[in-house]
């Protein structure tokens, strides 16, 4: 694809800790069911899975927050379970019950089976990436992404989400050299699922690392961070001569920062329980930060969404060498009011500018 210079790269330049003019915004989950148009299309596409490998309704649902609020970037629209499910674990989305595996992979024998897929069956996240950056036509850069190693492991023991994390952790704890085998091959295929995604056309990439938080300490840096390291390394580092930037972003990982930041990423998203001041302090600008609104503040009403976004931007301050991007510090949540959204992007550019020169 021939690359068409971008009309807004702010996103990319604070990724890099390059100067730009105001805080970069875009929002977690922004494409989704908080949306009616969304919703409308859904419908149309008949269920998650076939909104997500039909290119054009995908293209389709990435755009519809971009046409509504003036954000910075677009991300892809898919999900970080079409991984395992072109590992064979059969994926299916039961309208309001979440994520479900017909075959979770639960001991040896299951684990033995297990293998890093042909890239081919994920052949329509890539083309949904080159039909996505043709309609963009560099109005904004496109995310891809991936879920890491240990939070797509996961959903393959589990078998769908879990309050608990019993059988994982039951895994990880009874037999580790079986979790290690599967998070060997999720970094593996996580490695060549984004630098396909990147060949496609994306122009930077996330790896999200929801669940890693909920690991004792000692265990995350052993069974989560490392394999989100291995990926970062595999990742490849430019295109077109322009740099591909890398963020991770561990819910609940604040405790971890100075390892998470130095595992070789460019940016590290941060949950809403830390304070971006005191983050910018440990970490001393070598990465840059995005995150990082509660997503519930979206909920108190136009003046409360202002007051609090304008919290984080004096939290992070002055940018100087630094690098912000303002996002929410988790997934949108679908009950959320879209004005919310408006106040919210409307208030990043309106207040933060003065921290940019
Ligand atoms: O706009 C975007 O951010 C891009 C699209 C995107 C989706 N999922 C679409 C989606 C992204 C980046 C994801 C990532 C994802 N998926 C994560 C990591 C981020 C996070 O929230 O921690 C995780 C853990 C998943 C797994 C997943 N997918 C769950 C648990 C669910 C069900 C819960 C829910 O919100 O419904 C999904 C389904 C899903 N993925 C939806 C969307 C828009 C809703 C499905 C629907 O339309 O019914």
């Amino acid at each position: 694809m021939s690359a068409k210079p971008l009309k807004n790269d702010v996103f990319l330049r604070a990724l890099l800790r390059q100067p730009v003019p105001y805080t970069p915004t875009w929002l977690m989950r922004q494409a989704g069911r908080y949306l009616p148009e969304y919703r409308a299309t859904r419908e149309r596409a008949g269920s998650f899975m076939g909104l997500a490998q039909n290119p054009d309704y995908a293209c389709e649902v990435t755009l519809q927050p971009l046409d509504r609020f003036p954000l910075d970037a677009a991300i892809l629209f898919s999900d970080i379970l079409t991984v395992p499910d072109a590992m064979g674990l059969g994926l299916s989305f039961e309208q309001g019950e979440g994520p479900r595996f017909a075959t979770p992979i639960r001991n040896e024998v299951d684990v033995s089976k297990l293998c890093v897929p042909d890239m081919a069956k994920l052949q329509y996240v890539f083309d949904a990436v080159k039909v996505i950056r043709r309609e963009l036509d560099g109005r904004v850069p496109l995310i891809g992404f991936a879920g890491s190693p240990f939070t797509i492991a996961c959903y393959m023991v589990e078998g769908k989400g879990s309050d608990d994390y019993r059988l994982i952790k039951g895994m990880l704890y009874a037999r580790p050299d079986l979790l290690h085998k599967i998070l060997e091959i999720n970094a593996q295929t996580t490695a060549h699922y984004l630098n396909a995604q990147i060949d496609a056309g994306a122009q930077a990439v996330m790896i999200f690392d929801s669940w890693g938080g909920v690991l004792a300490d000692g265990i995350f840096q052993q069974f989560s961070l490392a394999y989100t390291k291995k990926v970062v390394e595999m990742i490849k580092s430019d295109r077109d001569g322009r740099k591909v930037p890398v963020i991770v972003f561990t819910k609940g990982g604040g405790q971890w920062l100075e390892s998470i930041s130095a595992c070789g990423c460019d940016a590290v998203g941060l949950d809403w329980t830390v304070d971006l001041a005191a983050a910018r302090l440990r970490i001393q600008d070598k990465v840059a930060f995005q995150g990082n609104l509660d997503p519930m503040s979206l909920f108190g009403g136009e003046s409360a969404i202002r007051k609090e976004v304008r919290r984080v931007l004096d939290a992070y301050g002055r940018v100087g060498n630094g690098g912000h991007v303002f996002n929410l510090g988790h997934g949108i949540s679908q009950f959320t009011p879209p004005e919310a959204v408006a106040a919210l992007v409307d208030e990043v550019r309106s207040y933060s500018p003065q921290y940019h020169v």
